[in-house]
């Protein structure tokens, strides 16, 4: 893939470079095979801020319907770009209970006639909380909210469908489960497409991009929430993880993933150390630990080459490639740290 990319830059004539869009297209079809979308419904860029901004955009925050509920577990940039958006009218409703867990009951009491849009994380990323997705889109349906979902820390550890579960948005990207990097994507529910128009866009997502002329409509499909040039080489990179992971199996993936987790969770307990993450099947891809001086912690595991993230808490992500005995390992080092 790197010697396609290098030959296009080597023999690049005017319009070689359209051929990225080959294995770009390529890319977000494999991404939508994990995520139940149909081909064609799925986009990719280079981050997953960009994609939140530009459908962020497609709305007027006009009165009475110009709330956006989030939870106090999105990722930074969700309430960031939110209330940015509040120049335009977006009024930002942060529901949350202050710690690591989701409240869904009160989540969904929030969500009335003045809500727009409803944005969640399908798993937190500090605590790896999950959202249930198919309770959240009934009750946004019966007041006729837009339902966007953050799935990075699901997708590729988490098997979920987008089409059954009818969700409106739903990005994700390539550097937390999908074995690559430096390339996000974005699903929009494909009848909902003709009726959202970005107004943070770009020429790639006109009618007529290729004329080099200002459009006078938008291109079909997903690819109307496309921005400028098309950045195509971690995308080609990241396909090699991708497929990767479509080999095994979304399903398989989620049976090793859950027994990963099980251990990690039943090592904790055993060793008294508290795990702040849903014990229960609906625990997404990570076991988030509550462990004093966690900071410190994680940084003498990595000086053993143990590696862990510290988001509050520790975080720790076993993926498809990890072993039960790593996870021994794992939880060996922690004790002996824990108990220096
Ligand atoms: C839940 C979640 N959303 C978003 C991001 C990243 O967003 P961006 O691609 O804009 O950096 C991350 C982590 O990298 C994440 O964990």
């Amino acid at each position: 893939m790197l010697h396609d990319y290098w030959e296009t830059l080597r023999t690049w004539r005017d319009d070689v470079w359209q051929d990225w869009h080959v294995g770009l297209d390529r890319y977000a079809d494999s991404v939508a095979a994990l995520l139940g979308a149909p081909p064609g419904s799925v986009l990719t860029d280079a981050n997953l801020s960009t994609f939140l901004a530009r459908v962020a955009s497609c709305f007027d925050y006009r009165p009475p319907r110009n709330r956006v509920v989030i939870t106090d577990l999105d990722y930074p940039t969700v309430p960031f770009i939110f209330r940015a958006y509040g120049r335009y009218g977006a009024q930002l409703d942060v529901v949350g209970t202050g710690g690591p867990h989701l409240d869904q009951d009160a989540l969904e009491a929030r969500i009335d006639e003045r809500t727009l849009l409803v944005c969640v994380p399908h798993a937190s990323f500090t605590s790896g909380a999950t959202v249930d997705l198919s309770r959240l889109v009934t009750r946004a349906r019966q007041v006729g909210a837009l339902v966007v979902v953050d799935a990075f820390q699901t997708v590729g550890v988490v098997p979920f469908d987008v089409t059954a579960l009818d969700v409106d948005v739903v990005l994700g990207g390539s550097h937390k489960w999908l074995c690559g990097a430096g390339t996000a994507f974005l699903y929009v529910r494909p009848d909902l497409v003709p009726l959202l128009t970005p107004a943070a866009t770009g020429w790639q997502a006109g009618d007529r991009a290729l004329t080099f002329r200002p459009s006078p409509g938008w291109a079909p499909g997903i690819r109307r929430f496309a921005g400028g040039t098309p950045y195509p080489l971690t995308s080609l990179i990241s396909q090699v993880g991708l497929d990767l992971l479509l080999d095994v199996g979304a399903d398989a993936i989620r049976r090793h993933s859950l027994a990963l987790t099980r251990r990690l969770l039943d090592r904790a307990e055993a060793a008294d150390i508290t795990a702040v993450s849903p014990t229960d099947s609906a625990r997404g891809g990570v076991v988030c630990l509550d462990v004093p001086d966690g900071e410190a912690v994680k940084q003498r595991l990595a000086a053993r080459d143990v590696i862990c993230s510290w988001r509050g808490y520790l975080r720790v992500g076993p993926h498809v490639y990890n072993t039960l005995d790593e996870i021994d390992l794992f939880m060996d080092a922690l004790e002996e740290e824990l108990h220096r």
